[in-house]
């Protein structure tokens, strides 16, 4: 384990094997369309990596930049869009895919965003959720795990640009962000 890490709350084998079953939802769920994957860069680059692996359909794949957060651990709560939907969206089966839900102001304002090009129609994975810090009133389609209401890095999610590549998800210890 990390040194920085104080514990792990998922696993490398609970991620991977979740993955597969919420692949295979979404594979039965849009069976016989084909799906636009959209990446909400950069936390979801890694768990959209591999649900993509898992998902059995005609899907395309593109990605967007958000930020809310600069280097702090709380969201700032203005989402600004760094890298749009440069691509057609109109008609076409929209799953955004996320690493965390936690105030909801990201994907709040995603839906907005794209529900204003009339896909054909739109629905939000995420790997976590922490409804404890629920600020917007959005919920995930598909949803990996519910988490505590602590810090968390791992599998994609960051602390200041940092600890994106552990393969697991766990909480930081306190005396590196304080
Ligand atoms: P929201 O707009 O508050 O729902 O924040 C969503 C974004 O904040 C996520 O896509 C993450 O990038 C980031 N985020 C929220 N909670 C955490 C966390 O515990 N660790 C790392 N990033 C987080
Ligand atoms: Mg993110």
């Amino acid at each position: 384990m990390h040194k920085d890490v104080g514990e792990i709350f998922f696993t490398e084998e609970a991620i991977a094997k979740r993955v597969v079953e919420l692949g295979r939802q979404i594979s039965s769920d849009y069976a016989g369309k084909s799906v636009l994957l959209v990446g909400v860069l950069k936390g979801s680059f890694v768990f959209m990596a591999d649900l993509m692996r898992n998902i059995d359909l005609d899907c395309e794949v593109e990605f967007m930049e958000v930020s809310s957060y600069g280097n702090e651990l709380q969201s700032t709560g203005v989402v600004k869009i760094l890298k749009g939907a440069h691509f057609e969206v109109e008609g076409r089966h929209v799953l955004i895919i996320e690493d965390i839900l936690d105030s909801g102001c990201t994907l709040s304002y995603l839906k907005e965003y794209f529900l204003a090009m009339n896909p054909a129609s739109f629905s939000i994975c995420s790997l976590l959720d922490k409804p404890a810090r629920r600020q917007a009133d959005i919920k995930a389609d598909y949803l990996g795990f519910v988490c505590p209401d602590v810090f968390i890095v791992g599998y994609g999610l960051d602390f200041a640009g940092q600890y994106r590549n552990l393969p697991y998800v766990g909480s930081l210890r306190p005396e590196i962000y304080s």
